[in-house]
């Protein structure tokens, strides 16, 4: 499927790739442009991969400022801003070292040798991420679609999602993880050895953490006491991101597994296929279970 007509969601589609609909080629022009600082830190994911989780950890240990006069709601992620979805005199406002989140492509980043900007890479095993996905993007306004699973799939497979094929995303960013500058981390790691994962991140970032202050980290950034938190489990945003009618919770399962409860065989059979394809010779490897 190359034809973005065939494709039932709202979309734009910028270099090929698969966008929300309101991503123009200018617009991601623009953002490319937005202006770096030195120490800028940016917490790079493709969707639905444990972004808010990391968002948190890093929130938890660097406990970044607003700046004076401009409260959390008014910048997007708030001190841990949304890049893409801000404007720049938001992400300019933030008080260095700035901390950000972002979906977007390796090359429609900024990446600057002589500024020592940061990445945080978090990556997830692709069932559950396109489980994730699925039930995500079913509930998010701006798609106007509710179709099935089969078809999700479909897309997924095809890379026909918004930020792209999964696999182009992961990969481009595992070739890079050996460089100083660039953590890459994976969920089911956080999800298995959180506290070990909270120390790797709190060294990127330069704080050496008691074992006290990391088991407080991981208490402070479980499933359930994200999800139970007003200013952690997304509610703020669900008028203005889900359709009317739904009972969607951001923080929806939280676990390695899920896609146990939709992959058919042959679905599963597939996607191994293509995994095997794709990252054979990159040595990634997740756990799904
Ligand atoms: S987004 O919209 O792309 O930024 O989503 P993202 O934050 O990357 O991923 C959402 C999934 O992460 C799960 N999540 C967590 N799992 C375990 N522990 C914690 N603390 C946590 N926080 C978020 C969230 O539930 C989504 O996964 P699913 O499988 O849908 O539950």
């Amino acid at each position: 499927m190359n034809s973005t007509e065939e494709l039932k969601f709202k979309h734009s589609r910028v270099n090929g790739i698969v966008f929300q609909p309101f991503f123009t080629k200018e617009r991601l022009h623009e953002i490319k442009n937005y202006p770096t600082r030195n120490g800028d830190v940016f917490i790079v994911s493709y969707p639905k991969s444990g972004t808010m989780w990391v968002t948190q950890i890093v929130k938890q240990i660097a406990k970044p400022s607003m700046p004076v006069g401009i409260e959390e709601k008014d910048i997007i992620g708030g001190t841990v801003a949304f890049w893409e979805f801000n404007t720049p005199d938001k992400l300019e406002a933030l008080p260095s070292p700035r901390y950000m989140y972002t979906h977007l492509p390796y090359t429609m980043l900024p990446h600057n040798s002589e500024q020592n900007l940061k990445y945080i890479v978090v990556a997830r095993n692709p069932r559950d991420v396109a489980v994730s996905y699925f039930n995500f993007m079913r509930v998010v306004n701006h798609f106007e679609w509710d179709g099935h699973w089969d078809e999700f799939f479909d897309y997924f497979m095809q890379g026909n999602v918004p930020f792209g094929s999964y696999f182009d995303r992961v990969l481009e960013w595992w070739e890079h993880r050996n460089e100083p500058n660039v953590l890459f981390l994976k969920y089911e790691d956080l999800k298995k050895d959180t506290e070990g994962q909270i120390q790797r991140i709190a060294q990127f970032l330069g704080y050496n953490l008691s074992a006290e202050e990391i088991n407080n980290i991981r208490e402070k950034t479980t499933f359930s006491a994200m999800k139970s938190d007003p200013t952690t489990n997304m509610d703020q945003y669900a008028d203005k991101i889900y359709k009317k009618e739904t009972q969607f919770s951001f923080m929806r399962k939280g676990i390695v597994g899920d896609w146990q409860n939709y992959f058919s065989e042959k679905q599963l059979e597939e996607l191994n296929k293509l995994y095997d394809l794709k990252m054979s010779k990159s040595g990634l490897e997740f756990e799904f279970t």
